[in-house]
């Protein structure tokens, strides 16, 4: 018999072209220096170019603080560069447990575990909690891992509209038999706007689902203290038994931890398979991060910089036409409609010095393409009104959509 199989080079190949026919196509950069927002970045010729980052994620402007680095330099003298075994063989340091103290008083929970990632956290409840029985209800612009985690469990998936309480609660109601759990982005990534928790905590305490906030964007960068979104929508564990803090965002490090419930949490630690069967994270990377949990808590200034920063750009910006989302947090998409023009304007960007990232399907919806520009403290705030000068120049030069209808 002749083998049918597909080949499999050959199915790469070929998607590899049409993404590069459809300006799909993903490239790296390389940073080769970096100094706050400004980094010297390859061009992909051998040249290098200066640029301001407005497409990163430290939102606070911790990666390179100096508390910060000399504490990861500090304990990797100490413990070494690497975590040397799983935390249930002999990877568990002190630093990760005082980590995972900080922020458990931080949030105000009873308990916190440390993961490698946020990816691997979002895949580590999911798997651990729900089975094939039950149901996991999500936010239909869910962060990937979300997504994954619960495909990972192999339970029933349902999606809701987005921000759509009413939708979350039909599929609640829609799939009565089972464990369930409502999981949402905080702030979600792509478009900067905040979910409704308290109206999808309503929802969950109705349906006795188990809500779930993934706070990437939020932990640090809103609420008191920079308690993330469940803090500045005034709920607490009972209404909220887990969410997700990722340290690779506003706390400038690498890694993550899931925070809440000290049963919820514990058992996570005892069977979660993504935690259970992985290296643990090096110590020193779990000391960097206290250090900058300690400084997003204390340094109110960097959160009233971001606002500072997202107030002046949205005026300068709307006032040039250019069509924004429906954000005051530090991420502020500018829509510009086809892959090309995202793209175009992307690159119009870099050549006056400014490195925003073309945000393109599948990661934002068909026909959404757009710039993801997010703020950082580590921006003068004069740089905001530059930016949204500079970004409706783009959009004159490549000359699409990108006007408001407003
Ligand atoms: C909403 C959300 N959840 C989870 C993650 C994954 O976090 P990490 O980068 O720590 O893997 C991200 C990061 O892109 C995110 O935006």
């Amino acid at each position: 018999m002749p083998i049918e199989r597909q080949d499999l080079l050959a199915r790469v190949r070929e998607s590899r072209e049409q993404r590069s026919a459809g300006a799909g196509r993903r490239v790296r950069r390389e940073v080769l220096r970096r100094d706050g927002a400004r980094c010297e970045v390859s061009d992909g010729d051998g040249g290098t170019r200066n640029l301001l980052n407005f497409c990163g994620n430290d939102y606070l402007g911790l990666s390179q603080h100096f508390a910060v680095v000399n504490a990861l330099q500090d304990a990797a003298a100490r413990d070494g560069a690497g975590g040397v075994a799983s935390h249930l063989v002999c990877g568990h340091h002190a630093a990760h447990g005082a980590l995972e103290r900080e922020v458990a008083d931080w949030l105000q929970v009873p308990r916190a575990l440390l993961l490698g990632s946020g990816f691997t956290a979002n895949l580590a409840v999911m798997q651990a909690l729900l089975g094939d029985e039950d149901v996991c209800v999500q936010d239909r612009l869910n962060h990937a891992s979300l997504v994954d985690g619960a495909r990972l469990a192999g339970c029933r998936l349902r999606r809701y509209p987005h921000a759509d309480v009413e939708g979350a609660l039909r599929q609640l109601r829609g799939a009565a038999d089972g464990a369930a759990i409502l999981a949402t982005d905080g702030v979600f990534s792509m478009d900067g706007d905040v979910a409704p928790l308290r109206e999808l905590a309503i929802a969950a305490r109705v349906q006795r689902a188990l809500l779930y906030v993934d706070d990437a964007h939020g932990v640090g960068v809103l609420g008191p203290e920079g308690r993330g979104s469940v803090a500045a929508a005034g709920l607490d564990v009972a209404a909220v038994p887990l969410r997700l803090v990722t340290l690779g965002k506003a706390l400038g490090g690498h890694g993550a931890l899931v925070a809440g419930d000290a049963d919820l949490v514990g058992h996570l630690a005892e069977v979660a398979r993504p935690y259970v069967y992985t290296t643990a994270p090096p110590p020193a990377q779990a000391a960097a991060a206290l250090a900058a949990v300690k400084l997003a808590r204390r340094d109110h200034w960097r959160r009233e910089r971001l606002q500072e920063l997202v107030q002046r750009f949205r005026a300068r910006a709307l006032s040039h036409g250019l069509q924004l989302l429906d954000s005051d947090t530090p991420i502020q998409p500018v829509l510009c409609g086809d892959n090309a023009s995202a793209l175009a304007m992307s690159e119009a960007l870099e050549q006056a010095g400014y490195w925003v990232a073309a945000i393109r399907p599948p990661t934002v919806p068909e026909g959404q393409a757009r710039l993801r520009i997010t703020f950082s403290a580590a921006h003068e705030p004069a740089l905001a009104e530059a930016l949204a000068d500079a970004v409706a120049q783009a959009r004159d030069r490549v000359g699409h959509a990108a006007s408001a209808s407003v």
